[in-house]
């Protein structure tokens, strides 16, 4: 009986679909506690590929419960085609395994338009959202004017307060010079995937507190990374949810005191999508990633930026998460590399620092400055256990847990759920 926070330690997609699948194995219920399906997480297990967008991972294995929080925004469109193509994969989803908080908020279509409109208005500084409708659903939220989901139990009052809100976005997409979303269309196809998605809806926060009673135990799937974090990121060009450790609990109603451990997941290089500063980018690392036909998008197929390993970011995760321990996936994408660098801390305009100014402008003005490993020139996919790692890939391990403050548990040399090995 334990519970764990799995978070991301860079900008996203650092594995950590692929790390909370291989920890479910000994876990009840999996939490999705933030953000919405601008995740996209990949799962690699028996030759199948799976990407899990607003559900978590742990629906892969039978008999674990899996709980979208009511930190999560749910578009319950995006969630219908998610579990019809998981079912056609042969996945099993059930409200015996599928519980959705009552409090989660909607993703309207409006939202979806609403991201699009702003994006196109922001031009050259456009954030690269996934589109999703993210940033206009949080907003709606927060401004107190949102829709949650235990409304799609309950049709009457839905019908009547989602045809109020189309009316009054549509309102404001009119004035972008954006076709409207059409009212009564809308309002009926809702009303269909209500009736489809109520039985899964109920107050998740009570279901996690009695699962804890009974001695089971919990592990909250991050979604996004430390730095799309809407306060601890590059903001603006972040996502719109506390996507650290602390947004596990206020996204599920499973207090502080009552998480056992963090997890955080980062990739031994890095990658961003989507605009933003990015001190250690360098395209060459990005050739020679895409050529190996790896870093596109899970959720929208962009091409990744890549970089050398930040540690500066990774060590400053590890302190805003407390992160215990950390999973280094893709270890396997520095194989071929002579050379292989780690940037340990920044020079900002003469100044050496050693964790992430907070505004753009000086994130931009940073220099990285490396230190150089030697390459293991080698595959490592094939590698069974940690000890039989070659002597340098280990060296380059050992070095990032002394910048990082934290263990390296866990480490990635292949996609494949049996790529993980335990360090
Ligand atoms: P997430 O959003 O954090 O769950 O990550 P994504 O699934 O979006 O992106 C991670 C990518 O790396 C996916 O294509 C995974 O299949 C892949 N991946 C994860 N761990 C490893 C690893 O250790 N080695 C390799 N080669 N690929 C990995
Ligand atoms: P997972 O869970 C990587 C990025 C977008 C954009 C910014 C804002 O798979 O790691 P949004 O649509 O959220 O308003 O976009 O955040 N972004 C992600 N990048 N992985 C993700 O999720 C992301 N979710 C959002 O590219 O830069
Ligand atoms: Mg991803």
């Amino acid at each position: 009986m334990s519970n764990t926070i799995v978070v991301g330690a860079q900008w996203g997609d650092e594995g950590k679909g692929k790390i909370v699948d291989y920890l479910t194995e000994n876990t009840d219920v999996v939490v999705r506690a933030a953000g919405g399906n601008n995740a996209g997480h990949t799962v690699i297990s028996n030759g199948q590929k799976y990407i899990l967008h607003l559900i978590p991972s742990g629906i892969l294995w039978e008999g674990k419960m899996c709980v979208i929080g009511n930190g999560v925004v749910m578009d319950p469109f995006g969630l219908l085609e998610e579990i019809a193509k998981l079912r056609g994969q042969g996945v099993k989803i059930t409200p015996e395994n599928l519980l959705i908080s009552d409090t989660a908020h909607l993703v309207m279509p409006y939202h979806k338009a609403l991201d699009r409109a702003r994006e196109a208005k922001r031009g050259d500084k456009k954030i690269g959202t996934t589109g999703r409708g993210i940033g206009p659903a949080y907003a709606d939220k927060v401004e107190r004017g949102g829709l949650r989901t235990v409304l799609l139990t309950q049709p009457e009052i839905l019908e009547h307060e989602l045809r109020e809100r189309i009316i009054q976005h549509n309102e404001t997409l009119l004035a972008a010079g954006v076709e409207e979303v059409p009212v009564e269309e809308t309002v009926q196809k809702v009303l269909e995937a209500a009736k489809v998605l109520a039985p899964h809806i109920t107050n998740t926060a009570v279901y996690c507190h009695e699962a804890i009673k009974a001695g089971k135990s919990l592990l909250f799937e991050g979604a996004q990374g430390t730095y799309l974090d809407i306060d601890h990121g590059t903001y603006p060009f972040v996502t719109s949810s506390n996507t650290t450790a602390g947004g596990a609990c206020t996204g599920s109603g499973v207090p502080p005191r009552m998480i056992d451990k963090v997890v955080a997941v980062g990739k031994a290089y890095t990658t961003r999508v989507g605009s933003g500063p990015f001190v250690t980018e360098n395209e060459d690392i990005g050739d020679m990633l895409h050529n190996m036909g790896r870093e596109f998008g899970a959720t929208t197929g962009r091409a990744r930026r890549c970089g050398w390993l930040d540690a500066v970011l990774v060590r400053y995760a590890v302190m805003i998460n407390g992160a215990d321990e950390l999973a280094i996936t893709n270890l396997d994408g520095l194989d071929g590399l002579d050379e292989i660098k780690i940037c340990t801390a920044y020079n900002l305009r003469g100044t050496v620092i050693h964790y992430p100014p907070s505004t753009v402008a000086d994130i931009e003005a940073c220099e990285p400055i490396y230190e150089s490993h030697q390459g293991w020139k080698q595959d490592l996919s094939q590698t069974k256990k940690f000890a039989d790692l070659p002597p340098l890939a280990k060296a380059y391990l050992m070095r990032l847990e002394e910048l990082s403050g934290a263990r390296i548990a866990l480490v990635g040399i292949g996609p494949d759920r049996e790529q993980t090995l335990v360090a």
